[in-house]
Protein backbone atom coordinates (compact mmCIF):
# COMPACT_ATOMS: atom_id res chain seq x y z
CA UNK A 1 0.00 0.00 0.00
CA UNK A 2 3.54 2.15 0.61
CA UNK A 3 3.22 2.03 -3.29
CA UNK A 4 0.23 3.41 -4.08
CA UNK A 5 0.47 6.24 -1.73
CA UNK A 6 3.56 6.98 -3.79
CA UNK A 7 5.51 9.65 -2.18
CA UNK A 8 3.12 11.09 -0.46
CA UNK A 9 3.07 10.55 3.19
CA UNK A 10 -0.35 9.66 3.82
CA UNK A 11 -3.50 9.09 1.54
CA UNK A 12 -5.31 12.14 2.89
CA UNK A 13 -2.39 14.23 1.52
CA UNK A 14 -2.56 12.13 -1.78
CA UNK A 15 -6.41 12.35 -1.97
CA UNK A 16 -6.65 16.23 -1.31
CA UNK A 17 -3.94 16.84 -4.09
CA UNK A 18 -6.22 14.61 -6.54
CA UNK A 19 -9.45 16.75 -5.88
CA UNK A 20 -8.54 19.52 -9.39
CA UNK A 21 -8.12 16.09 -11.83
CA UNK A 22 -11.13 14.58 -9.76
CA UNK A 23 -13.23 17.78 -11.36
CA UNK A 24 -12.01 17.14 -14.42
CA UNK A 25 -12.81 13.81 -14.50
CA UNK A 26 -16.40 14.18 -13.72
CA UNK A 27 -16.49 17.02 -16.26
CA UNK A 28 -15.05 14.50 -18.79
CA UNK A 29 -17.37 11.53 -17.24
CA UNK A 30 -20.68 13.65 -17.92
CA UNK A 31 -19.99 15.17 -21.07
CA UNK A 32 -21.34 14.24 -24.13
CA UNK A 33 -19.55 14.12 -27.79
CA UNK A 34 -20.99 17.71 -28.25
CA UNK A 35 -19.56 18.72 -24.91
CA UNK A 36 -22.61 19.28 -22.85
CA UNK A 37 -23.60 18.17 -20.00
CA UNK A 38 -25.98 14.61 -19.83
CA UNK A 39 -26.83 12.14 -17.43
CA UNK A 40 -28.86 9.15 -17.69
CA UNK A 41 -32.26 10.71 -18.93
CA UNK A 42 -33.88 7.58 -16.48
CA UNK A 43 -32.59 9.99 -14.18
CA UNK A 44 -33.32 12.99 -15.06
CA UNK A 45 -36.69 11.59 -15.51
CA UNK A 46 -36.86 10.37 -12.50
CA UNK A 47 -35.64 14.13 -10.84
CA UNK A 48 -38.38 16.29 -12.96
CA UNK A 49 -41.21 13.56 -12.33
CA UNK A 50 -40.45 14.32 -8.47
CA UNK A 51 -42.35 16.51 -6.77
CA UNK A 52 -39.97 16.70 -3.59
CA UNK A 53 -36.56 15.47 -3.52
CA UNK A 54 -35.49 13.65 -0.33
CA UNK A 55 -31.81 13.66 0.38
CA UNK A 56 -30.72 11.28 2.79
CA UNK A 57 -26.84 10.65 4.16
CA UNK A 58 -24.49 10.68 6.98
CA UNK A 59 -21.12 12.27 8.11
CA UNK A 60 -19.47 14.35 5.42
CA UNK A 61 -21.56 13.11 2.60
CA UNK A 62 -24.66 14.66 4.38
CA UNK A 63 -22.70 17.97 4.53
CA UNK A 64 -22.23 17.80 0.61
CA UNK A 65 -26.51 17.02 0.50
CA UNK A 66 -26.87 20.48 2.70
CA UNK A 67 -24.81 22.23 -0.55
CA UNK A 68 -26.80 19.94 -3.14
CA UNK A 69 -29.74 21.12 -1.76
CA UNK A 70 -29.74 24.57 -2.58
CA UNK A 71 -28.51 23.75 -6.40
CA UNK A 72 -32.17 21.47 -6.57
CA UNK A 73 -33.75 24.35 -5.20
CA UNK A 74 -32.02 26.96 -7.00
CA UNK A 75 -32.05 25.20 -10.11
CA UNK A 76 -34.70 22.95 -10.57
CA UNK A 77 -37.55 25.14 -8.69
CA UNK A 78 -38.41 21.55 -6.78
CA UNK A 79 -38.34 21.70 -2.49
CA UNK A 80 -35.56 18.97 -1.29
CA UNK A 81 -35.47 17.97 2.55
CA UNK A 82 -31.52 16.61 3.60
CA UNK A 83 -31.89 13.90 6.38
CA UNK A 84 -29.65 12.26 8.56
CA UNK A 85 -29.89 8.67 7.80
CA UNK A 86 -29.57 7.91 11.20
CA UNK A 87 -32.53 10.31 12.26
CA UNK A 88 -34.57 9.74 9.39
CA UNK A 89 -36.56 6.45 10.72
CA UNK A 90 -37.43 8.15 14.20
CA UNK A 91 -39.53 10.85 13.16
CA UNK A 92 -40.07 10.18 9.22
CA UNK A 93 -41.56 13.20 8.20
CA UNK A 94 -44.94 13.09 6.14
CA UNK A 95 -43.47 12.67 2.58
CA UNK A 96 -44.94 14.08 -0.86
CA UNK A 97 -47.33 12.41 -3.00
CA UNK A 98 -43.80 11.87 -5.76
CA UNK A 99 -41.25 11.83 -3.47
CA UNK A 100 -38.01 11.00 -4.88
CA UNK A 101 -35.09 9.66 -2.62
CA UNK A 102 -31.54 10.61 -3.46
CA UNK A 103 -29.29 8.45 -1.51
CA UNK A 104 -25.32 10.26 -1.00
CA UNK A 105 -22.76 8.17 -0.13
CA UNK A 106 -18.62 7.59 -0.60
CA UNK A 107 -18.50 3.99 -0.17
CA UNK A 108 -21.93 2.89 -0.75
CA UNK A 109 -22.19 0.47 2.43
CA UNK A 110 -23.04 2.87 5.50
CA UNK A 111 -25.68 0.86 7.07
CA UNK A 112 -27.07 3.81 8.66
CA UNK A 113 -28.05 4.71 4.96
CA UNK A 114 -29.41 1.67 3.76
CA UNK A 115 -31.98 0.80 6.40
CA UNK A 116 -33.72 4.07 5.16
CA UNK A 117 -33.24 3.10 1.69
CA UNK A 118 -34.55 -0.76 2.76
CA UNK A 119 -37.50 0.72 3.98
CA UNK A 120 -37.98 3.27 1.02
CA UNK A 121 -38.16 0.77 -0.97
CA UNK A 122 -40.80 -1.10 0.44
CA UNK A 123 -43.44 2.06 0.38
CA UNK A 124 -42.28 1.95 -3.28
CA UNK A 125 -41.03 4.93 -4.24
CA UNK A 126 -37.76 5.85 -6.37
CA UNK A 127 -34.44 5.56 -5.00
CA UNK A 128 -31.37 7.10 -6.97
CA UNK A 129 -27.86 6.26 -4.80
CA UNK A 130 -24.67 8.79 -5.67
CA UNK A 131 -21.63 7.18 -4.60
CA UNK A 132 -18.08 6.50 -5.51
CA UNK A 133 -18.29 2.73 -5.92
CA UNK A 134 -19.93 1.09 -8.29
CA UNK A 135 -21.87 -2.48 -7.68
CA UNK A 136 -21.85 -1.34 -3.81
CA UNK A 137 -24.88 -2.24 -1.72
CA UNK A 138 -26.49 1.19 -2.29
CA UNK A 139 -25.80 1.05 -5.52
CA UNK A 140 -27.24 -2.09 -6.49
CA UNK A 141 -30.40 -1.95 -4.18
CA UNK A 142 -31.24 1.31 -5.48
CA UNK A 143 -33.16 2.36 -8.79
CA UNK A 144 -30.57 4.58 -10.36
CA UNK A 145 -26.69 5.33 -9.21
CA UNK A 146 -24.95 8.13 -10.45
CA UNK A 147 -21.19 7.52 -10.19
CA UNK A 148 -18.64 10.02 -8.09
CA UNK A 149 -15.46 9.39 -10.36
CA UNK A 150 -13.16 10.53 -7.51
CA UNK A 151 -10.69 7.05 -7.44
CA UNK A 152 -10.65 5.33 -4.16
CA UNK A 153 -10.51 7.18 -1.45
CA UNK A 154 -8.30 5.81 1.56
CA UNK A 155 -8.08 8.09 4.42
CA UNK A 156 -10.78 7.35 6.55
CA UNK A 157 -11.74 11.28 6.80
CA UNK A 158 -13.44 12.31 3.16
CA UNK A 159 -11.71 14.66 0.72
CA UNK A 160 -12.09 13.97 -2.96
CA UNK A 161 -15.22 12.29 -2.27
CA UNK A 162 -16.94 15.45 -0.88
CA UNK A 163 -16.31 17.86 -3.61
CA UNK A 164 -17.05 14.91 -6.01
CA UNK A 165 -20.39 14.72 -4.72
CA UNK A 166 -21.19 18.67 -4.65
CA UNK A 167 -20.08 18.60 -8.29
CA UNK A 168 -22.02 15.66 -9.06
CA UNK A 169 -25.38 17.46 -7.37
CA UNK A 170 -24.26 20.54 -9.58
CA UNK A 171 -24.29 18.48 -12.52
CA UNK A 172 -27.62 16.71 -11.76
CA UNK A 173 -29.59 19.37 -10.86
CA UNK A 174 -28.24 21.50 -14.13
CA UNK A 175 -29.16 18.99 -16.41
CA UNK A 176 -32.54 17.98 -14.76
CA UNK A 177 -33.41 21.84 -15.02
CA UNK A 178 -32.27 22.44 -18.62
CA UNK A 179 -34.20 19.48 -19.53
CA UNK A 180 -37.59 20.80 -17.40
CA UNK A 181 -37.06 24.25 -19.76
CA UNK A 182 -35.02 26.21 -17.17
CA UNK A 183 -33.08 28.67 -17.70
CA UNK A 184 -29.54 28.49 -16.59
CA UNK A 185 -27.19 31.55 -16.77
CA UNK A 186 -24.02 29.89 -16.67
CA UNK A 187 -21.87 27.47 -18.36
CA UNK A 188 -21.34 24.55 -15.29
CA UNK A 189 -19.08 22.91 -17.50
CA UNK A 190 -16.76 26.38 -17.68
CA UNK A 191 -17.63 27.07 -13.88
CA UNK A 192 -16.32 23.83 -12.87
CA UNK A 193 -13.17 24.27 -14.93
CA UNK A 194 -12.31 27.54 -13.19
CA UNK A 195 -13.03 25.61 -10.00
CA UNK A 196 -10.45 22.92 -10.67
CA UNK A 197 -8.26 25.33 -11.20
CA UNK A 198 -9.09 27.36 -8.49
CA UNK A 199 -8.65 23.61 -6.24
CA UNK A 200 -4.91 24.09 -8.02
CA UNK A 201 -4.21 26.92 -6.65
CA UNK A 202 -5.21 26.43 -3.10
CA UNK A 203 -3.19 23.16 -3.09
CA UNK A 204 -0.92 24.82 -4.08
CA UNK A 205 -0.34 26.92 -1.17
CA UNK A 206 0.46 24.23 1.52
CA UNK A 207 3.32 26.21 3.48
CA UNK A 208 0.45 28.51 4.13
CA UNK A 209 -1.50 26.30 5.52
CA UNK A 210 0.96 24.86 7.11
CA UNK A 211 1.73 27.38 9.19
CA UNK A 212 -1.85 28.88 10.27
CA UNK A 213 -2.25 25.32 11.57
CA UNK A 214 0.91 25.60 13.69
CA UNK A 215 0.11 29.11 14.84
CA UNK A 216 -3.73 28.36 15.39
CA UNK A 217 -4.49 24.81 15.92
CA UNK A 218 -0.84 23.44 17.71
CA UNK A 219 -1.98 23.45 21.54
CA UNK A 220 -5.42 24.88 20.99
CA UNK A 221 -8.29 22.60 22.78
CA UNK A 222 -11.36 23.86 20.94
CA UNK A 223 -12.05 25.37 17.59
CA UNK A 224 -15.22 27.29 16.40
CA UNK A 225 -15.90 27.21 12.18
CA UNK A 226 -18.81 30.14 11.76
CA UNK A 227 -20.11 30.52 8.04
CA UNK A 228 -23.71 31.89 6.34
CA UNK A 229 -25.88 30.78 3.95
CA UNK A 230 -23.87 28.18 2.16
CA UNK A 231 -20.44 29.09 4.52
CA UNK A 232 -22.56 27.59 7.30
CA UNK A 233 -22.40 23.96 5.50
CA UNK A 234 -18.87 24.38 5.01
CA UNK A 235 -18.13 25.52 8.27
CA UNK A 236 -19.96 21.85 9.34
CA UNK A 237 -17.66 19.86 7.26
CA UNK A 238 -14.66 22.14 8.40
CA UNK A 239 -15.40 21.04 11.56
CA UNK A 240 -15.57 17.61 11.17
CA UNK A 241 -12.52 17.69 9.41
CA UNK A 242 -10.41 19.08 12.23
CA UNK A 243 -12.32 16.70 14.89
CA UNK A 244 -11.77 13.42 13.02
CA UNK A 245 -8.21 13.99 12.36
CA UNK A 246 -6.03 16.34 15.05
CA UNK A 247 -9.34 15.76 17.83
CA UNK A 248 -9.49 19.25 18.79
CA UNK A 249 -13.00 19.80 19.86
CA UNK A 250 -14.49 21.64 16.58
CA UNK A 251 -18.00 23.10 16.31
CA UNK A 252 -19.23 24.46 12.60
CA UNK A 253 -21.84 26.57 13.26
CA UNK A 254 -24.00 29.73 11.36
CA UNK A 255 -22.62 32.60 12.64
CA UNK A 256 -26.07 34.21 13.38
CA UNK A 257 -26.72 31.95 16.24
CA UNK A 258 -22.87 32.95 17.86
CA UNK A 259 -24.88 35.19 20.10
CA UNK A 260 -27.42 32.45 21.25
CA UNK A 261 -24.62 30.05 22.85
CA UNK A 262 -21.05 29.36 21.62
CA UNK A 263 -19.58 33.03 21.98
CA UNK A 264 -19.86 32.18 25.67
CA UNK A 265 -17.21 30.02 25.26
CA UNK A 266 -14.48 32.32 23.28
CA UNK A 267 -11.45 32.65 25.37
CA UNK A 268 -8.37 34.45 25.17
CA UNK A 269 -6.89 33.12 21.70
CA UNK A 270 -9.67 30.56 20.89
CA UNK A 271 -9.55 30.17 17.30
CA UNK A 272 -12.35 30.93 15.00
CA UNK A 273 -12.30 30.29 11.23
CA UNK A 274 -14.64 32.58 9.18
CA UNK A 275 -15.95 31.63 5.84
CA UNK A 276 -16.89 34.76 3.76
CA UNK A 277 -17.74 33.85 0.45
CA UNK A 278 -20.69 35.31 -0.22
CA UNK A 279 -21.48 38.73 -0.82
CA UNK A 280 -24.99 38.95 0.27
CA UNK A 281 -23.63 38.41 4.23
CA UNK A 282 -19.99 39.29 3.75
CA UNK A 283 -21.11 42.06 6.52
CA UNK A 284 -22.84 40.33 8.70
CA UNK A 285 -20.12 38.05 8.63
CA UNK A 286 -17.23 40.03 9.78
CA UNK A 287 -19.63 41.51 11.96
CA UNK A 288 -19.46 38.17 13.92
CA UNK A 289 -15.44 38.13 14.08
CA UNK A 290 -15.44 41.41 15.71
CA UNK A 291 -17.47 40.31 18.44
CA UNK A 292 -15.31 37.04 18.76
CA UNK A 293 -12.15 39.51 18.53
CA UNK A 294 -13.61 41.65 20.74
CA UNK A 295 -13.65 38.66 23.53
CA UNK A 296 -10.43 37.44 22.43
CA UNK A 297 -10.42 35.17 19.78
CA UNK A 298 -7.71 34.42 17.50
CA UNK A 299 -9.47 35.09 13.66
CA UNK A 300 -8.99 33.47 10.20
CA UNK A 301 -11.24 35.27 7.63
CA UNK A 302 -11.23 32.78 4.72
CA UNK A 303 -12.79 35.28 1.99
CA UNK A 304 -13.15 35.03 -2.24
CA UNK A 305 -11.07 37.40 -4.40
CA UNK A 306 -13.62 40.76 -5.20
CA UNK A 307 -14.77 40.66 -1.47
CA UNK A 308 -11.62 40.22 0.39
CA UNK A 309 -10.45 43.02 2.71
CA UNK A 310 -6.79 43.58 4.08
CA UNK A 311 -6.11 40.97 7.09
CA UNK A 312 -7.95 38.33 5.53
CA UNK A 313 -6.54 35.07 6.14
CA UNK A 314 -6.75 33.32 2.64
CA UNK A 315 -8.29 34.62 -0.40
CA UNK A 316 -9.34 32.16 -2.40
CA UNK A 317 -9.83 32.36 -6.30
CA UNK A 318 -13.00 33.79 -7.59
CA UNK A 319 -15.73 30.84 -8.81
CA UNK A 320 -19.04 31.17 -9.28
CA UNK A 321 -20.93 31.97 -5.85
CA UNK A 322 -22.87 28.61 -6.43
CA UNK A 323 -19.84 26.63 -6.44
CA UNK A 324 -17.76 28.02 -3.32
CA UNK A 325 -17.93 25.52 -1.28
CA UNK A 326 -15.69 23.05 -3.85
CA UNK A 327 -12.81 25.89 -3.36
CA UNK A 328 -13.27 27.19 0.20
CA UNK A 329 -13.22 23.75 1.97
CA UNK A 330 -9.59 22.95 0.58
CA UNK A 331 -7.86 25.29 2.81
CA UNK A 332 -10.18 23.38 5.83
CA UNK A 333 -8.84 20.54 4.82
CA UNK A 334 -5.25 21.02 4.17
CA UNK A 335 -5.46 23.35 7.80
CA UNK A 336 -7.05 19.98 9.62
CA UNK A 337 -4.02 17.82 7.80
CA UNK A 338 -1.23 19.95 9.27
CA UNK A 339 -2.91 20.51 12.53
CA UNK A 340 -2.85 16.44 12.99
CA UNK A 341 0.38 16.01 11.77
CA UNK A 342 1.80 18.50 13.98
CA UNK A 343 0.14 16.91 16.62
CA UNK A 344 1.10 13.23 16.06
CA UNK A 345 -1.74 12.26 15.23
CA UNK A 346 -2.97 9.33 13.05
CA UNK A 347 -4.21 10.98 9.83
CA UNK A 348 -5.22 8.20 7.43
CA UNK A 349 -6.63 5.91 10.86
CA UNK A 350 -8.23 7.97 13.13
CA UNK A 351 -8.95 6.57 16.64
CA UNK A 352 -12.36 5.22 16.89
CA UNK A 353 -13.67 5.76 13.09
CA UNK A 354 -14.17 3.47 10.58
CA UNK A 355 -14.15 4.59 6.60
CA UNK A 356 -17.49 2.64 6.15
CA UNK A 357 -19.43 2.06 8.65
CA UNK A 358 -21.64 -0.69 8.19
CA UNK A 359 -23.10 -1.28 12.00
CA UNK A 360 -25.94 0.56 13.20
C1 LIG B 1 -17.84 7.32 8.07
C2 LIG B 1 -16.64 8.01 7.46
C3 LIG B 1 -17.00 9.42 7.03
C4 LIG B 1 -18.19 9.39 6.09
C5 LIG B 1 -19.38 8.67 6.72
C6 LIG B 1 -20.46 8.40 5.70
O1 LIG B 1 -18.14 7.91 9.29
O2 LIG B 1 -15.57 8.04 8.38
O3 LIG B 1 -15.90 10.00 6.35
O4 LIG B 1 -18.55 10.70 5.75
O5 LIG B 1 -18.98 7.39 7.22
O6 LIG B 1 -19.96 7.50 4.76
P1 LIG B 1 -20.52 7.29 3.33
O7 LIG B 1 -19.66 6.20 2.74
O8 LIG B 1 -21.95 6.84 3.47
O9 LIG B 1 -20.41 8.55 2.58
Amino acid sequence: SDIEKGTYPHYMLKEIDEQPAVMRKIIQAYQNDAGELTIDSNIVDAINAADRLYIIAAGTSYHAGLVGKGYFEKLTGKPVEVHISSEFGYNMPLLSEKPLFIFITQSGETADSRQVLVKIKELGHPTLTITNVQGSTLSREADHTLLLHAGPEIAVASTKAYVAQIAVLAVAATVAAKQAGKTIDFDLVHELGIVANAIQAMVDSKDEMEAIAKDFLATTRNAFFIGRNVDFYVSLEGALKLKEISYIQAEGFAGGELKHGTIALIEDGTPVFALATQKAVALNIRGNVKEVVARGAKPSIISMEGMEEEGDTLVIPPVHPLLTPLVSVIPLQLISYYAALHRDCDVDKPRNLAKSVTVE
